[in-house]
């Protein structure tokens, strides 16, 4: 597997990305009560940026990253974590996985990446528990110029389309909003936030 990310993953952890990752997670946070037996996945973790932020008040999180390199980044900071037990990576894609009964899954600046947004909208609510979340953060729809030099199946998305998807994947759309901004390239680029719910 071709790892697009193993010239980035040393310096992601840098003052713009842990920004970014931090208003995703008070959002989350302010929109959604975690409880202490709940089961969560992070798809597309990287570094570990959003998902080491719930581990004081959850019992497991699955981090899953098909780049090697960025998961060796977040390896490295869980030798130190207090809280490492609650971890389990997986290596892989997640639509290669086979979870179930999921309290939630987390998709940060991920689902760009994902070709097949339908497909993937399926295996996520066959990964679920009847009520679980799906909280996703991204690039609402621009021009092409946010990755400048690697190609992405999606330049971010149409918030109401994509919240119509889900919907008829049998989602109910809990939260959708445009809750932040990056600034890159001379560019504003929105980031919206949707919350639904199996
Ligand atoms: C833009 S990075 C975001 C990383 C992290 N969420 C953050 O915000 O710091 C996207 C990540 O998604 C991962 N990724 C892309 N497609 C994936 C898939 N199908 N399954 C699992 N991870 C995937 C990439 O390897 C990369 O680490």
């Amino acid at each position: 597997m071709i790892d697009n990310f193993e010239h980035k993953a040393k310096t992601w952890d840098n003052p713009m990305q842990m920004e970014m990752t931090s208003k995703f997670v008070s959002k989350i946070k302010e929109s959604i009560f975690c409880y202490k037996e709940d089961v969560v996945a992070e798809v597309g973790c990287g570094t570990g940026l959003v998902g080491l932020s719930f581990l004081d008040i959850i019992q497991k999180i699955y981090m899953i990253d098909n780049s090697p390199s960025m998961l060796n980044v977040l390896r490295e900071k869980l030798n130190t974590n207090l809280h490492k037990a609650k971890v389990e990576i997986i290596e892989n894609d997640f639509e290669n996985t086979n979870l179930k009964d999921l309290s939630g899954v987390l998709n940060f600046m991920s689902l760009h990446h994902i070709e097949n947004i339908s497909a993937y909208f399926d295996k996520v609510k066959q990964s679920l528990k009847d009520n679980g979340f799906l909280a996703i953060g991204d690039l609402v729809t621009e021009d092409g110029t946010f990755h400048s030099n690697a190609i992405v199946p999606h330049f971010g998305f149409d918030v109401r389309e994509l919240s119509e998807l889900l919907e008829q994947k049998g989602f109910t759309i809990l939260r959708k909003t445009i809750y932040d901004k990056v600034e890159k390239n001379n560019r504003t680029y929105p980031l919206f936030i949707i919350i639904a719910q199996k």
